[in-house]
């Protein structure tokens, strides 16, 4: 009964591409802030796409036009994004109007001025339960974007359960097509995104192509600055890099915070796996090896004060030597329980789907995390130190 009600579920979510798109209109920011646009439609097509940026009373208008396949998702490059700048676009197939997205402006965070980030991760879906549970976090996460804009969402990774099952990441788009158009969307790719994809030491190519343009490093991780916040996007998935890899991403971890650094910005962190949690995951290789050679180098910069992270399943925030390490409960992902004794916990909740409002005010910044019945789980803030 279970299957049958879970076969049910599926076949409504997966029904609603039927039209237009296989994949609804939504955009992803990358290395150095390229926006890039990303659709599917379900027939080939004659497709006009219409973008303006608007910035200080000035508008750029520039029209695509190209011949669409229906057999692959469509990436097109709208170029970087400017701080306060406006971005909207119109989409014609075959000369009919079939979508219009207007993004608010992208609010880099300066002195005096505030930014939202909304936070997820593992919105990979299991089983019947966590079908249910993504689809009611896909309805908290639009009203608190109706409530609180935030410019850019960050997904922590594993997005689906089986990343080379493409009815899998059809499924994620549909079910998150309530907030992905509406917000610039970042994404570390997780374990879960490897699987039975027999992909080693680049990432795989369902997560770059729905996750990457065409122009990023293949080693998953991306940087760009917004304002006063330095976004630095790791892949962490060491058991599949070699070594000469795992080593060109430290290199280029140190040289993305000596940027940093110099401009004094404030670096975020993202990526899948944690080095501090809750869970017996936590004496495994991958989080030893983040302890033991990345935990250093954050700590020698002063300006590394948050790392968000996911892979556990459980929501969980620690503290160490002045930075703040947060893991996002999952979405459509199984539940973890406690099962180690993390010395830099400072709060933890087990059994629970998570979305984390972060909501910047330099140099404070505040933390709202809700459980998919729209309760606060969390409040906390800190200050950042220079
Ligand atoms: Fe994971």
């Amino acid at each position: 009964m279970k299957n049958l009600t879970l076969i049910a579920l599926t076949f409504l979510a997966l029904n609603t591409f039927a039209g237009v798109f296989r994949v609804n209109p939504y955009q992803t920011i990358t290395q150095d802030r390229e926006v890039t646009l990303n659709f599917w439609p379900v027939n080939d097509a004659a497709v006009d796409i219409k973008v303006t940026k608007k910035k200080n009373g000035f508008a750029n208008f520039e029209i695509k036009k190209f011949q669409a396949s229906s057999s692959e998702l469509q990436k097109i490059s709208l170029g970087t994004i400017a701080c306060n700048e406006t971005l909207s676009y119109e989409i014609f197939l075959d000369k009919f109007k079939y979508d219009q997205v207007d993004l608010p402006a992208l609010k880099c965070v300066e002195e005096n001025k505030s930014m939202n980030i909304g936070f997820l991760s593992d919105t990979q879906i299991k089983n019947e339960s966590g079908l249910e549970r993504a689809i009611k976090l896909s309805e908290l996460v639009e009203k608190i974007h109706k409530d609180n804009p935030f410019e850019v969402l960050v997904n922590a990774g594993d997005i689906v359960q089986v990343g080379a099952n493409i009815t899998e990441w059809l499924q994620f788009f549909d079910v998150s097509k309530t907030y992905l158009p509406k917000t610039y969307n970042i994404a570390a790719a997780g374990n879960h995104d490897y699987y039975d994809t027999n992909t080693t030491n680049k990432t795989p190519d369902f997560f770059a192509n729905f996750f990457r343009s065409k122009n990023d490093s293949n080693l998953g991780n991306v940087a760009f600055e917004l304002g006063k916040i330095k976004f630095i996007v790791l892949n962490t998935n060491f058991n599949v890099l070699s070594e000469d890899r795992i080593q060109l991403q430290w290199k280029w971890l140190k040289s993305e915070l000596d940027s940093a650094q110099k401009k004094d910005l404030f670096s975020v962190l993202v990526m899948h796996h944690a080095p501090y949690s809750s869970s017996a995951e936590y004496i495994r290789p991958i989080p030893r090896r983040l302890r033991e050679q990345m935990v250093p180098i954050l700590e020698s910069y002063k300006n590394v004060q948050l790392v968000l992270s996911g892979h556990l399943h459980m929501y969980e925030r620690s503290l160490k030597d002045n930075i703040n390490y947060l893991i996002a409960g999952p979405s459509g992902g199984i539940y973890n329980v406690l099962s180690y004794k993390n010395e830099y916990m400072k709060f933890f909740k087990q059994f629970v789907t998570t979305f984390t409002l972060i909501k910047i005010n330099f140099p404070k910044i505040t933390f709202e995390t809700y459980d998919i019945d729209q309760n606060l789980v969390e409040k906390f803030s800190f200050t950042i130190k220079k």
